[in-house]
């Protein structure tokens, strides 16, 4: 059998996401491990060819990584026209999107891509059709079912141990420097509605998948967004408006496989954090509960639940924290992503099963679109399921 090669163009790899996630921790670290080992004797070998619109930062790259100065390129038409490139990947900016993935399908190529596929719910729809009418394999980045606490969380829902899960709080979130006395850790286009910017555009379509997988489909939902810092500073020094969103209080309705759920989420880029992790989730179920994490989680059993009683005028005399279990990992979790990625390259390959396509992507942006509206309209939305 042996070596089998796929050219994967990727495009938006100056950026952070495209860089460290999807080039340095997936493919450059599938291809030191050897390529993905198909299980069958062969082994597939992915070779990036890096797209972008600064040529001298691709080589840059390219040269960094060991990879074949000529595989940089600026032409994305002319990648796209190149029948050995297999596989068209997009980490853009969001705004860049919905062009680039349509003129790759148009040109046949399969489709991996960062979330979200698109700014409204009609056009990730459109993708996902034609998509499927050019008969192209497509995946979408739904990276946070694959981090280790989420997996322990899966883990235990497999197993029973909630019994019926009641509701879901989720935190998430970290303060985000405003570039004045200390530079800002996000791209500034992540503060302007115009840009594709937004916490509900970035993070509802994380929210759609995690609720979704784990406990039920999302049926309703009510959000309440702010701007809480109104001014910020740019990567030039700029000082700009934020248009966008940097806060979201979310209420969400799930169809339970017992009954429905409810399950609040705030996303905040206007937080300190006093938690544990920068996201966590807290399950609480008529057996048990959980609190998970990006690497942990912890779990509270029915049988071993204490039973404080209010009492503001006794200081408290043991710690809560401390009557919570960790759960073990009893398995090897690697990079979420790069977990991704061979799951979508086996189906590229194999054509083995893969259901975190262009719909499942449209479906976390019809999310992010009615929860802007729910808050705009100051109401509680359905959400209908969308055609399959
Ligand atoms: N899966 C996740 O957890 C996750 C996390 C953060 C961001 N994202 C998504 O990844 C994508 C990239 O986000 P990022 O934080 O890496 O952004 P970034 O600003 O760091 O990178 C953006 C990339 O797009 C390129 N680009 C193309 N056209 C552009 C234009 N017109 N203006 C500016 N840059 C342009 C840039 O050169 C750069 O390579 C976004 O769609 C975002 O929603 C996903």
């Amino acid at each position: 059998m042996g070596q089998r090669v796929v050219r994967i163009a990727m495009n938006g790899v100056t950026g952070r996401m495209g860089y460290r996630q999807h080039l340095v921790r997936s493919i450059l670290a599938l291809r030191e491990q050897g390529g993905l080992d198909l299980g069958d004797g062969e082994t597939l070998w992915p070779e990036p060819v890096l797209v972008g619109r600064r040529e001298y930062a691709l080589r840059e790259l390219a040269e960094r990584h060991g990879l074949d100065a000529d595989a940089v390129h600026t032409d994305l038409d002319a990648v796209l026209a190149d029948p050995s490139v297999e596989i068209y990947f997009d980490a853009q900016v969001t705004s860049a999107r919905e062009d680039a993935l349509g003129r790759a399908i148009a040109a046949g190529k399969h489709i991996y891509t960062e979330k979200p596929t698109a700014v409204s719910a009609k056009a990730a729809l459109a993708l996902a059709a034609q998509a499927e009418e050019q008969g192209v394999r497509h995946g979408v980045v739904q990276d946070k079912i694959f981090l280790p606490g989420l997996r322990k969380l899966k883990r235990l829902l497999d197993g029973g141990f909630f019994g019926q899960v009641l509701s879901v709080r989720g935190e998430f979130g970290y303060w985000v420097f405003e570039g004045d006395w200390q530079e800002a850790q996000r791209p500034s286009w992540n503060y302007r509605a115009e840009d594709g910017g937004g916490i509900v555009v970035d993070m509802f379509p994380h929210w759609e998948y995690v609720l979704a997988e784990l406990f039920g489909r999302v049926t309703s939902v009510q959000a309440h967004t702010a701007t809480h810092i109104p001014r910020r500073v740019d990567e030039q020094g700029r000082t700009y408006d934020a248009t966008a969103d940097d806060a979201a209080y979310g209420i969400f309705e799930l169809a339970g496989p017992h009954g429905p759920i409810v399950a609040q989420i705030n996303s905040s880029w206007a937080v300190r954090v006093n938690r544990d992790e920068l996201v966590e989730f807290q399950v609480d179920g008529t057996e048990g509960s959980a609190v998970a994490g990006l690497r942990s989680c912890r779990v509270q059993h029915r049988a071993s639940t204490p039973k404080p009683v209010w009492n503001p005028d006794l200081p408290v005399g043991t710690s809560f924290r401390e009557q919570w279990q960790e759960v073990p990992d009893n398995a090897e979790y690697d990079n979420g992503f790069k977990a991704q990625w061979g799951l979508f390259l086996r189906h590229v390959a194999r054509g083995e099963p893969y259901h975190w396509d262009l719909r499942a992507g449209a479906r976390g942006v019809q999310l992010a679109e009615l929860g802007l509206r729910s808050a705009a309209e100051g109401r509680r939305l359905d959400v209908p399921e969308l055609p399959r």
